[in-house]
């Protein structure tokens, strides 16, 4: 998901590219003005953390753009290309690692594991809002 900040910014063109130019592919995608009840379902796992209003506050500031990514390890693949959620820590070529300073306003969310993804999709999605396609470049991604 691109947060508020990333939208604000622009930001929203440079990391789609980013994750198409991977070889990950976009199945589901739209934008969204993220209200309460959703913020704080979306975050429930820090609900007892210290930041977890102010994450809210974040979350909730203005539209964002949830997508829906597959492919091969795309979890594990995705995080690496986000980076630490401290950007200050973050390696630079990463998203985070690039674009921004503050954990805070970290332009980027993404899901952790398999069981976030499946719960943080059904938020966002309807499964027929999901497309089920072959990207033409998937052989030569792919050996
Ligand atoms: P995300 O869930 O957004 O992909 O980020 P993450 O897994 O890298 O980090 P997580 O621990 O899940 O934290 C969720 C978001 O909360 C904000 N945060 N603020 N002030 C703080 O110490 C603090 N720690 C985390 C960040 O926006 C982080 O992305
Ligand atoms: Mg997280």
């Amino acid at each position: 998901m691109v947060k508020p900040d990333g939208v604000q910014r622009g930001m929203v063109g440079e990391i789609i590219s980013r994750i198409e130019q991977r070889g990950l592919k976009i199945v589901g995608l739209k934008a969204v003005w993220v209200d309460d009840k959703t913020a704080m379902e979306h975050y429930k796992e820090h609900a007892n953390k210290p930041f977890f209003s102010d994450l809210v506050n974040y979350i909730k500031s203005g539209p964002s753009i949830p997508m829906v990514i597959e492919g091969r390890d795309a979890i594990t693949i995705l995080r690496k290309m986000v980076g630490a959620t401290n950007p200050e820590e973050a390696q630079v070529g990463t998203i985070r690692g690039d674009f921004c300073i503050d954990v805070g306003r970290n332009i980027v969310h993404a899901s952790d594991s398999p069981e976030s993804a499946k719960m943080e999709i059904s938020i966002y999605f309807d499964e027929s809002e999901l497309m089920d396609y072959t990207r033409i470049d998937e052989k030569w991604v792919f050996e």
